[in-house]
């Protein structure tokens, strides 16, 4: 009998944000299958898992290059998927884990499809994780949105123009993967007259997470990958 495949989100960082479900389907799995970037020395996931389950894996590593080449992203979710599907076939329980929430701007998505598409023999189910932004807004202890606001989530990498949209038309903005454009987004909002309305996240629940509201004094200098931007244009209420 064909083994089972699941999408585990593990949450933001802090093992103890790992659901009880995600727990109970992670104690078991024959498989632990971690998405890596070549870059990558270490996976955030397995951190995460590691500090909240005390079980050996069988690991499966699956390398993702770092690149917006699509057919060479293709090659490599065809070649992920299909890899995971052989270990499911010999009756393995596999778990594909992925930081945050698996539906989130993540490649889970890409493998999800694949099985679904291609082999409709091997079950696949997804567990859902606690999303960054989130954790984040619990970190600084202020509300995301309240009553009629509007919120908008947006991929920063990928261009200032829908940032800036985003910022005319919704009440409150969060940026994902905010540290390569920081600085443009930095102008944008003095720009806007938003300075004091956002603030930056990194690593949140990691030991050295961090956030501040001085969003010029971060200009020049490395961000973490693992960051995000919340701006809220009421402003905020106690930072
Ligand atoms: C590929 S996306 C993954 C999103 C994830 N699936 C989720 O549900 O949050 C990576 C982006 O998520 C955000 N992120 C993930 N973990 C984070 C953390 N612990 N602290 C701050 N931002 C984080 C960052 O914006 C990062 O660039």
């Amino acid at each position: 009998m064909n083994g089972k495949i699941y999408g585990i989100g593990v949450g933001p960082g802090d093992p103890e944000l790992l659901t009880l479900k995600a727990y109970r389907i992670l104690k078991d799995i024959n498989v632990l299958c971690i998405p890596k970037s070549k870059a990558e020395k270490e996976s955030l996931a397995l951190s995460i898992v590691t500090g909240a389950l005390k079980r050996e894996f069988e690991v499966m590593e699956l390398i993702f290059p770092m690149t917006h080449d699509k057919e060479v992203l293709e090659r490599h979710w065809d070649a992920a998927a299909e890899k995971m599907v052989k270990k499911a076939r010999e009756g393995k329980s596999l778990a594909f884990i992925t930081i945050g929430d698996p539906m989130f701007y993540s490649t889970y998505a890409y493998i999800l499809e694949r099985v679904k598409r291609n082999y409709s023999d091997v079950e696949i189910e997804t567990v859902p994780g606690i999303t960054a932004f989130a954790a984040c807004s619990s970190f600084i202890n202020e509300p995301l949105t309240e009553g009629d606001e509007k919120l908008a989530v947006i991929p920063a990498a990928y261009g200032i123009s829908s940032i800036r949209e985003a910022l005319e038309h919704y009440d409150n903005v969060v940026l994902m993967k905010v540290n390569r454009k920081y600085d443009q987004v930095a102008e944008l909002l003095k720009e806007m007259n938003l300075l004091d309305k956002a603030v930056y996240i990194s690593r949140c629940g990691y030991d050295d997470q961090y956030y501040t509201a001085d969003i010029e004094g971060l200009i020049g200098r490395e961000k973490d990958y693992m960051s995000v931007m919340i701006v809220r244009k009421a402003g905020w209420k106690s930072l």
